[in-house]
């Protein structure tokens, strides 16, 4: 539920990578609200072409780990808006699409550590998720989160750099700084994000352009529905005992967005329930 207008983001144009659904759909429609022209790139364009339409807005087919395709793309938007406010560099995936088969691995590991913890004081079954880690899984992963979050930044600064003004909103996640047993290509990315974000606000602080990171704990998308068992792992691990909503990211997204956040760079906001507390 979206309960305020204030025009935030009135003239302003913003591109939200992956915005066809879940986080960065919300963040689209929070900004559009906030009176922001919306550009949604995505590789599901027909998804994104809907949620465009609704906020009258513009989609565009961009697969973010496609050096050239970015490039192509930036280089249509800079022609049709000469302008450019806001980046969100949202896009990602979690390395389980369509491996139901290796969440349930993962999940049964679970279970037998803590049966054999409790019984044994020893473990003895093993995640052996880095060992058994595929190139190709391991390139993909970086390829979207961390290569995806340059393409995009280096394009959208051909734009920025010239307006000597904008606001960089990277997506990060709790398992960046926590780590998580059964994803290192995915925790490993979303530091290397963090870690991007900060050399980038040094960088661009005299260009005036502001750059953070969102750092969201467990949200319901589509990309936590299929955890199953995870979930409840999750909430008894958050203090607040609950996994969080879109809007719960997508005010975070506007406060960084708007002026109201003018002297916040090179920040992380981790809306997360409690489940991390430190950064
Ligand atoms: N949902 C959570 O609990 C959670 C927690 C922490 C961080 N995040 C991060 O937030 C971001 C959004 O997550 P979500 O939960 O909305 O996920 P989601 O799976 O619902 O949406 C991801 C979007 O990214 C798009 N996408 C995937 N690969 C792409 C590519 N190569 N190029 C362009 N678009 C691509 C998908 O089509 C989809 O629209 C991701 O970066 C995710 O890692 C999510």
């Amino acid at each position: 539920m979206i309960e305020l207008c204030m025009d935030r983001l009135k003239n302003k144009v913003a591109l939200i990578t992956g915005g066809s659904r879940g986080l960065g759909a919300s963040i689209a429609k929070h900004f559009f609200n906030e009176g922001a022209k919306i550009i949604l790139c995505d590789i599901d364009i027909k998804k994104a072409n809907e949620i465009a339409n609704e906020l009258n807005g513009k989609a565009y087919f961009m697969d973010v780990s496609d050096s050239k395709n970015v490039e192509d793309i930036f280089s249509n938007i800079k022609s049709e808006f000469n302008q450019l406010d806001i980046l969100v560099n949202n896009a990602g995936i979690n390395g389980f699409e369509n491996r139901q088969d290796l969440l349930d691995d993962r999940m049964k590991v679970n279970n037998l550590q803590n049966k054999e913890f409790s019984e044994t004081g020893k473990i003895n079954s093993h995640f052996d998720v880095t060992v058994s880690m595929t190139d190709d899984d391991w390139h993909k992963m970086i390829a979207v989160h961390l290569n995806g979050t340059f393409f995009c930044t280096r394009e959208a600064l051909k734009i920025m750099n010239n307006q000597e003004s904008g606001s960089i909103i990277n997506m990060g996640s709790v398992l960046g700084t926590t780590g998580g047993p059964s994803s290192p290509h995915y925790s490993a990315a979303k530091a290397g994000i963090l870690g991007f974000t900060r050399a980038t606000a040094r960088e661009l602080a005299s260009r005036n352009i502001r750059v953070n990171a969102i750092a969201p704990g467990y949200i319901d998308t589509d990309m936590t529905s299929s955890l199953g068992d995870v979930k409840k792992i999750v909430k008894s691990a958050t203090p607040m005992k609950r996994f969080g909503v879109v809007e719960d990211i997508a005010w975070a997204a506007v406060y960084l967005a708007s002026q109201e956040s003018k002297f916040v760079t090179g920040q992380t906001i981790s809306p997360n329930g409690g489940f991390v507390m430190s950064q």
